[in-house]
Protein backbone atom coordinates (compact mmCIF):
# COMPACT_ATOMS: atom_id res chain seq x y z
CA UNK A 1 0.00 0.00 0.00
CA UNK A 2 2.65 2.25 0.97
CA UNK A 3 4.76 1.28 -1.98
CA UNK A 4 1.62 1.78 -4.26
CA UNK A 5 1.11 5.38 -2.90
CA UNK A 6 4.93 6.61 -3.45
CA UNK A 7 4.91 5.09 -7.01
CA UNK A 8 1.55 6.99 -7.49
CA UNK A 9 2.93 10.52 -5.85
CA UNK A 10 6.19 9.39 -8.22
CA UNK A 11 4.04 8.94 -11.50
CA UNK A 12 2.04 12.18 -10.41
CA UNK A 13 5.23 14.31 -10.12
CA UNK A 14 6.40 13.47 -13.49
CA UNK A 15 3.26 13.56 -14.78
CA UNK A 16 2.94 17.51 -13.37
CA UNK A 17 6.53 18.09 -14.60
CA UNK A 18 4.79 17.75 -18.15
CA UNK A 19 1.89 19.68 -16.57
CA UNK A 20 3.64 22.08 -14.60
CA UNK A 21 0.79 21.37 -12.11
CA UNK A 22 3.52 21.18 -8.85
CA UNK A 23 3.28 23.86 -6.48
CA UNK A 24 5.07 24.25 -3.14
CA UNK A 25 3.01 24.43 -0.14
CA UNK A 26 -0.13 23.14 0.81
CA UNK A 27 -3.26 23.42 -0.92
CA UNK A 28 -5.72 26.39 -1.25
CA UNK A 29 -9.20 26.52 0.94
CA UNK A 30 -11.48 27.76 -1.95
CA UNK A 31 -15.25 28.68 -1.19
CA UNK A 32 -17.21 26.18 -2.76
CA UNK A 33 -21.09 26.14 -4.61
CA UNK A 34 -23.53 26.96 -1.47
CA UNK A 35 -26.13 24.31 -0.77
CA UNK A 36 -24.79 22.36 -3.53
CA UNK A 37 -27.30 20.01 -4.48
CA UNK A 38 -25.87 16.68 -6.21
CA UNK A 39 -29.29 15.70 -7.94
CA UNK A 40 -29.10 18.76 -9.49
CA UNK A 41 -25.76 18.12 -10.86
CA UNK A 42 -25.88 14.82 -12.41
CA UNK A 43 -26.21 14.20 -15.90
CA UNK A 44 -23.59 15.34 -18.69
CA UNK A 45 -21.11 17.90 -18.08
CA UNK A 46 -18.55 18.72 -21.69
CA UNK A 47 -15.08 19.81 -20.96
CA UNK A 48 -14.47 23.36 -21.79
CA UNK A 49 -11.06 23.98 -20.69
CA UNK A 50 -8.60 22.30 -17.81
CA UNK A 51 -5.68 22.74 -15.88
CA UNK A 52 -3.56 19.88 -18.30
CA UNK A 53 -4.87 16.28 -16.17
CA UNK A 54 -3.45 13.18 -16.69
CA UNK A 55 -5.99 10.46 -17.84
CA UNK A 56 -7.09 12.75 -20.59
CA UNK A 57 -5.43 12.44 -24.18
CA UNK A 58 -8.26 12.94 -26.68
CA UNK A 59 -10.92 15.47 -27.44
CA UNK A 60 -14.37 15.60 -27.24
CA UNK A 61 -14.18 15.45 -23.60
CA UNK A 62 -17.19 14.80 -21.56
CA UNK A 63 -18.68 13.24 -18.16
CA UNK A 64 -21.24 11.45 -17.42
CA UNK A 65 -23.01 11.49 -13.52
CA UNK A 66 -25.43 9.29 -12.38
CA UNK A 67 -26.71 8.83 -8.61
CA UNK A 68 -26.78 5.39 -7.43
CA UNK A 69 -29.51 4.69 -4.52
CA UNK A 70 -26.86 4.53 -2.15
CA UNK A 71 -25.72 8.09 -2.69
CA UNK A 72 -22.67 7.44 -4.33
CA UNK A 73 -22.08 9.03 -8.00
CA UNK A 74 -21.11 6.67 -10.66
CA UNK A 75 -18.58 8.28 -13.09
CA UNK A 76 -18.92 7.33 -16.96
CA UNK A 77 -15.48 9.77 -18.71
CA UNK A 78 -15.47 9.45 -22.29
CA UNK A 79 -13.09 10.96 -24.89
CA UNK A 80 -12.47 10.85 -28.74
CA UNK A 81 -8.75 9.59 -29.41
CA UNK A 82 -7.22 10.53 -32.65
CA UNK A 83 -7.79 7.08 -34.33
CA UNK A 84 -11.19 7.86 -34.22
CA UNK A 85 -12.30 5.37 -31.07
CA UNK A 86 -13.53 5.99 -27.63
CA UNK A 87 -11.88 6.10 -25.12
CA UNK A 88 -13.75 5.58 -21.56
CA UNK A 89 -12.93 5.73 -17.64
CA UNK A 90 -15.25 4.43 -15.11
CA UNK A 91 -15.22 5.92 -11.21
CA UNK A 92 -17.01 6.60 -8.42
CA UNK A 93 -17.87 9.74 -6.30
CA UNK A 94 -19.10 10.47 -2.61
CA UNK A 95 -19.62 13.22 -0.27
CA UNK A 96 -17.43 12.63 2.54
CA UNK A 97 -18.79 14.94 4.92
CA UNK A 98 -22.72 15.79 4.61
CA UNK A 99 -21.47 19.92 5.71
CA UNK A 100 -19.78 19.94 2.82
CA UNK A 101 -22.07 18.94 0.39
CA UNK A 102 -19.43 20.62 -2.20
CA UNK A 103 -16.76 18.64 -1.92
CA UNK A 104 -16.43 15.19 -3.61
CA UNK A 105 -14.13 12.40 -3.29
CA UNK A 106 -13.56 10.59 -6.71
CA UNK A 107 -11.75 7.37 -6.75
CA UNK A 108 -11.54 5.70 -10.34
CA UNK A 109 -8.64 2.70 -10.05
CA UNK A 110 -9.00 0.73 -6.51
CA UNK A 111 -5.46 0.83 -4.12
CA UNK A 112 -5.27 4.29 -5.34
CA UNK A 113 -5.45 7.08 -3.09
CA UNK A 114 -8.75 9.31 -3.67
CA UNK A 115 -8.76 12.53 -5.57
CA UNK A 116 -11.10 15.71 -4.38
CA UNK A 117 -13.50 17.39 -6.74
CA UNK A 118 -14.98 20.43 -5.43
CA UNK A 119 -17.29 22.23 -6.78
CA UNK A 120 -16.68 25.84 -6.44
CA UNK A 121 -19.30 27.14 -8.33
CA UNK A 122 -22.55 26.08 -10.44
CA UNK A 123 -26.00 26.62 -12.01
CA UNK A 124 -26.41 23.17 -12.79
CA UNK A 125 -27.99 24.02 -16.09
CA UNK A 126 -25.39 26.07 -17.86
CA UNK A 127 -21.69 25.73 -15.91
CA UNK A 128 -19.52 24.56 -13.30
CA UNK A 129 -16.35 25.23 -11.84
CA UNK A 130 -14.09 22.05 -10.42
CA UNK A 131 -11.11 22.09 -8.70
CA UNK A 132 -9.35 19.63 -7.08
CA UNK A 133 -6.05 19.43 -5.04
CA UNK A 134 -3.45 17.14 -3.23
CA UNK A 135 -1.13 17.78 -0.30
CA UNK A 136 1.80 15.52 -0.31
CA UNK A 137 4.06 15.33 2.76
CA UNK A 138 3.08 18.76 3.68
CA UNK A 139 5.16 19.62 1.13
CA UNK A 140 3.83 20.19 -2.10
CA UNK A 141 0.54 20.16 -3.78
CA UNK A 142 -0.57 19.01 -7.20
CA UNK A 143 -3.64 20.82 -8.72
CA UNK A 144 -6.33 20.75 -11.60
CA UNK A 145 -9.60 22.96 -12.39
CA UNK A 146 -12.04 22.16 -15.50
CA UNK A 147 -14.34 24.43 -16.64
CA UNK A 148 -17.49 22.43 -17.99
CA UNK A 149 -20.96 23.31 -19.90
CA UNK A 150 -24.07 21.14 -20.42
CA UNK A 151 -23.43 21.60 -24.15
CA UNK A 152 -20.15 21.61 -26.07
CA UNK A 153 -19.78 25.32 -26.25
CA UNK A 154 -19.75 27.94 -23.60
CA UNK A 155 -20.20 31.72 -23.92
CA UNK A 156 -17.04 33.60 -23.76
CA UNK A 157 -18.30 35.89 -20.59
CA UNK A 158 -18.84 32.88 -18.59
CA UNK A 159 -15.57 31.49 -19.20
CA UNK A 160 -14.43 34.30 -18.38
CA UNK A 161 -16.28 35.16 -15.01
CA UNK A 162 -14.57 31.44 -14.13
CA UNK A 163 -11.36 32.18 -15.34
CA UNK A 164 -11.49 35.42 -13.25
CA UNK A 165 -13.01 33.22 -10.01
CA UNK A 166 -9.70 31.07 -10.12
CA UNK A 167 -7.14 33.47 -10.76
CA UNK A 168 -9.00 35.20 -7.81
CA UNK A 169 -7.58 31.46 -5.49
CA UNK A 170 -4.74 32.35 -6.96
CA UNK A 171 -4.43 29.98 -9.74
CA UNK A 172 -2.65 31.14 -12.46
CA UNK A 173 -4.97 30.63 -15.71
CA UNK A 174 -2.31 30.83 -18.41
CA UNK A 175 -2.04 26.77 -17.65
CA UNK A 176 -5.42 26.23 -18.70
CA UNK A 177 -5.66 24.19 -21.58
CA UNK A 178 -9.07 25.01 -24.22
CA UNK A 179 -10.21 21.08 -25.59
CA UNK A 180 -11.49 20.62 -29.03
CA UNK A 181 -15.04 20.10 -28.66
CA UNK A 182 -15.44 20.11 -32.49
CA UNK A 183 -16.15 17.05 -34.81
CA UNK A 184 -17.85 15.09 -32.07
CA UNK A 185 -21.16 14.84 -33.48
CA UNK A 186 -20.47 11.26 -35.45
CA UNK A 187 -19.63 9.50 -32.69
CA UNK A 188 -22.13 7.03 -30.59
CA UNK A 189 -20.98 8.61 -27.56
CA UNK A 190 -22.41 6.32 -24.46
C1 LIG B 1 -32.14 18.80 -4.90
O1 LIG B 1 -32.66 18.80 -6.20
C2 LIG B 1 -33.68 17.83 -6.42
C3 LIG B 1 -33.97 17.82 -7.92
O2 LIG B 1 -34.26 19.09 -8.39
C4 LIG B 1 -34.88 18.20 -5.57
O3 LIG B 1 -35.90 17.23 -5.74
C5 LIG B 1 -34.44 18.23 -4.10
O4 LIG B 1 -35.52 18.67 -3.30
C6 LIG B 1 -33.25 19.15 -3.91
N1 LIG B 1 -32.75 19.01 -2.54
C7 LIG B 1 -32.63 20.04 -1.72
C8 LIG B 1 -32.12 19.73 -0.37
O5 LIG B 1 -32.92 21.18 -2.07
C1 LIG C 1 -10.56 20.31 -33.44
O1 LIG C 1 -11.00 19.15 -34.09
C2 LIG C 1 -11.44 19.40 -35.42
C3 LIG C 1 -12.10 18.13 -35.97
O2 LIG C 1 -11.29 17.00 -35.74
C4 LIG C 1 -10.27 19.86 -36.25
O3 LIG C 1 -10.66 20.13 -37.58
C5 LIG C 1 -9.71 21.15 -35.63
O4 LIG C 1 -8.56 21.56 -36.30
C6 LIG C 1 -9.39 20.94 -34.16
N1 LIG C 1 -9.09 22.23 -33.56
C7 LIG C 1 -7.96 22.46 -32.90
C8 LIG C 1 -7.82 23.83 -32.31
O5 LIG C 1 -7.10 21.60 -32.74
Amino acid sequence: MALLKVAFVLFVAAECVHGQSFHLGKCPTPSLQENFNVTKYMGTWYEIEKLPAMFERGKCIQAKYSLLSDGTVRIHNSELLPNGKINSIEGTAKVEDPAKPAVLSVSFFKGFPDASYMVLSTDYSSYSLVYSCSDYFDLFHVDFAWILSRTRELDGATVGQLREGLTAMGVDVGRLSVTNQTGCGEVAWA
